[in-house]
Protein backbone atom coordinates (compact mmCIF):
# COMPACT_ATOMS: atom_id res chain seq x y z
CA UNK A 1 0.00 0.00 0.00
CA UNK A 2 1.82 3.56 -1.01
CA UNK A 3 0.82 6.41 1.45
CA UNK A 4 -2.05 8.95 -0.18
CA UNK A 5 0.68 11.79 -0.35
CA UNK A 6 4.33 11.27 -1.15
CA UNK A 7 7.38 13.37 0.68
CA UNK A 8 8.09 14.91 -1.99
CA UNK A 9 4.73 16.56 -2.35
CA UNK A 10 4.73 20.13 -1.42
CA UNK A 11 2.80 20.32 2.01
CA UNK A 12 -0.27 22.81 1.33
CA UNK A 13 0.27 24.33 4.82
CA UNK A 14 3.90 25.78 3.65
CA UNK A 15 2.99 29.20 3.18
CA UNK A 16 0.98 29.33 6.49
CA UNK A 17 4.19 28.44 8.06
CA UNK A 18 6.57 30.39 6.49
CA UNK A 19 4.11 33.57 6.99
CA UNK A 20 4.14 32.29 11.00
CA UNK A 21 8.12 31.97 10.88
CA UNK A 22 8.37 35.61 9.28
CA UNK A 23 5.92 37.36 11.09
CA UNK A 24 6.92 35.73 14.95
CA UNK A 25 10.72 36.55 14.03
CA UNK A 26 9.44 40.11 12.89
CA UNK A 27 7.42 40.37 15.97
CA UNK A 28 10.83 39.90 18.05
CA UNK A 29 12.55 42.25 16.88
CA UNK A 30 10.14 44.83 17.75
CA UNK A 31 9.40 43.83 20.92
CA UNK A 32 12.84 43.31 21.75
CA UNK A 33 13.92 46.86 20.29
CA UNK A 34 11.09 48.25 23.00
CA UNK A 35 12.10 46.46 26.05
CA UNK A 36 15.03 48.14 25.58
CA UNK A 37 13.47 51.75 25.89
CA UNK A 38 10.60 51.04 28.41
CA UNK A 39 10.80 52.94 31.00
CA UNK A 40 8.35 50.19 33.38
CA UNK A 41 9.64 47.39 34.51
CA UNK A 42 6.46 45.44 34.62
CA UNK A 43 5.71 46.37 30.97
CA UNK A 44 9.47 45.46 30.26
CA UNK A 45 8.24 41.64 32.12
CA UNK A 46 5.53 41.52 29.91
CA UNK A 47 7.79 41.96 26.67
CA UNK A 48 9.88 39.76 27.37
CA UNK A 49 7.83 36.97 28.08
CA UNK A 50 6.18 37.46 24.47
CA UNK A 51 9.32 38.27 23.16
CA UNK A 52 11.13 35.10 24.16
CA UNK A 53 7.98 33.53 22.76
CA UNK A 54 8.10 35.50 19.23
CA UNK A 55 11.45 34.67 18.55
CA UNK A 56 11.42 30.69 19.52
CA UNK A 57 8.12 30.63 16.92
CA UNK A 58 10.15 32.31 14.47
CA UNK A 59 12.91 29.72 14.72
CA UNK A 60 10.52 26.33 15.83
CA UNK A 61 8.58 27.56 12.75
CA UNK A 62 11.77 27.50 10.18
CA UNK A 63 13.29 24.85 11.26
CA UNK A 64 9.88 22.53 10.84
CA UNK A 65 10.24 24.21 6.90
CA UNK A 66 13.66 22.94 7.13
CA UNK A 67 12.47 19.73 8.05
CA UNK A 68 9.77 19.28 5.39
CA UNK A 69 13.09 19.84 2.76
CA UNK A 70 11.88 23.84 2.71
CA UNK A 71 13.55 27.24 3.29
CA UNK A 72 12.07 30.16 4.89
CA UNK A 73 11.33 32.59 1.70
CA UNK A 74 11.60 35.75 2.92
CA UNK A 75 8.74 38.38 1.72
CA UNK A 76 8.91 42.08 2.72
CA UNK A 77 6.53 43.37 5.28
CA UNK A 78 6.62 47.25 4.67
CA UNK A 79 4.95 47.83 8.20
CA UNK A 80 7.72 46.27 10.07
CA UNK A 81 10.31 49.54 9.52
CA UNK A 82 7.15 51.64 10.85
CA UNK A 83 6.60 49.18 14.06
CA UNK A 84 10.65 49.26 14.39
CA UNK A 85 10.60 52.80 14.47
CA UNK A 86 7.53 53.19 17.03
CA UNK A 87 8.91 50.71 19.30
CA UNK A 88 12.14 52.67 19.22
CA UNK A 89 10.80 55.74 19.48
CA UNK A 90 9.94 57.82 23.03
CA UNK A 91 6.28 57.62 22.29
CA UNK A 92 4.45 56.22 25.64
CA UNK A 93 4.29 52.36 26.15
CA UNK A 94 0.38 53.20 25.84
CA UNK A 95 0.75 54.96 22.61
CA UNK A 96 2.82 51.91 21.15
CA UNK A 97 0.08 49.43 22.18
CA UNK A 98 -2.02 51.06 20.37
CA UNK A 99 -0.18 51.95 17.11
CA UNK A 100 1.42 48.01 16.83
CA UNK A 101 -2.34 47.09 18.10
CA UNK A 102 -1.00 44.65 20.78
CA UNK A 103 -4.34 45.33 22.71
CA UNK A 104 -6.40 43.74 19.97
CA UNK A 105 -4.88 40.33 20.13
CA UNK A 106 -7.23 38.80 22.53
CA UNK A 107 -10.26 38.24 21.11
CA UNK A 108 -11.69 36.66 24.26
CA UNK A 109 -14.74 34.05 22.91
CA UNK A 110 -14.89 35.63 19.46
CA UNK A 111 -13.17 33.67 16.48
CA UNK A 112 -9.23 34.72 16.04
CA UNK A 113 -7.18 34.00 12.77
CA UNK A 114 -6.11 31.04 14.29
CA UNK A 115 -9.64 29.18 14.31
CA UNK A 116 -8.94 28.48 10.20
CA UNK A 117 -5.71 27.22 11.22
CA UNK A 118 -6.52 23.42 11.18
CA UNK A 119 -9.77 23.43 8.53
CA UNK A 120 -6.41 21.90 6.21
CA UNK A 121 -7.42 18.50 7.26
CA UNK A 122 -3.83 17.88 5.53
CA UNK A 123 -1.08 18.75 8.45
CA UNK A 124 1.10 16.00 9.57
CA UNK A 125 0.99 15.39 12.97
CA UNK A 126 4.22 17.12 14.27
CA UNK A 127 3.65 20.49 12.38
CA UNK A 128 -0.28 19.85 13.87
CA UNK A 129 1.22 19.75 17.39
CA UNK A 130 3.89 22.72 16.56
CA UNK A 131 1.32 24.80 15.46
CA UNK A 132 -1.32 23.39 18.38
CA UNK A 133 1.22 25.11 20.82
CA UNK A 134 1.54 27.91 18.77
CA UNK A 135 -1.50 28.56 18.69
CA UNK A 136 -2.55 28.92 23.15
CA UNK A 137 0.90 30.58 23.58
CA UNK A 138 -0.18 33.17 20.57
CA UNK A 139 -3.45 33.51 22.95
CA UNK A 140 -2.12 33.66 25.95
CA UNK A 141 0.19 36.67 25.14
CA UNK A 142 -2.51 38.30 23.74
CA UNK A 143 -4.44 38.20 26.96
CA UNK A 144 -1.14 39.17 28.85
CA UNK A 145 -0.85 41.95 26.44
CA UNK A 146 -4.37 43.22 26.78
CA UNK A 147 -4.22 43.08 30.71
CA UNK A 148 -0.80 44.96 30.84
CA UNK A 149 -2.77 47.88 28.24
CA UNK A 150 -5.80 47.89 30.40
CA UNK A 151 -3.54 48.45 33.51
CA UNK A 152 -1.49 51.33 31.24
CA UNK A 153 -4.85 52.96 30.14
CA UNK A 154 -6.48 52.62 33.96
CA UNK A 155 -3.38 54.37 35.34
CA UNK A 156 -3.43 57.01 32.62
CA UNK A 157 -6.95 58.18 33.44
CA UNK A 158 -5.84 60.00 36.29
CA UNK A 159 -3.32 61.53 35.14
CA UNK A 160 -5.38 62.87 31.72
CA UNK A 161 -7.93 63.43 34.38
CA UNK A 162 -5.92 65.91 36.35
CA UNK A 163 -4.62 67.59 33.47
CA UNK A 164 -8.11 68.31 32.15
CA UNK A 165 -8.77 69.57 35.94
CA UNK A 166 -5.91 71.95 35.66
CA UNK A 167 -6.87 73.37 32.46
CA UNK A 168 -10.06 74.04 32.84
CA UNK A 169 -9.49 75.35 36.50
CA UNK A 170 -10.98 78.89 36.79
CA UNK A 171 -9.05 81.64 37.78
CA UNK A 172 -8.44 82.31 41.27
CA UNK A 173 -11.14 85.41 42.19
CA UNK A 174 -10.00 88.66 43.96
CA UNK A 175 -11.96 88.53 46.89
FE1 LIG B 1 3.08 36.16 17.41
Amino acid sequence: MTPASSPSDKPSYLGLLNAIALAESRAHAYLTAWMAVTPSPDVRAVLATVAAREGEHGMAFAKRINELGYSVLDRPDPSQKKKMAMAKSDRTDLEKMEAIGLNELDTGDRPDIFDRFFTDHSIDIQTGALLGRYICEERDSGRLLRSCYEQLKAAERPKARSRGTKARRPEPVAV
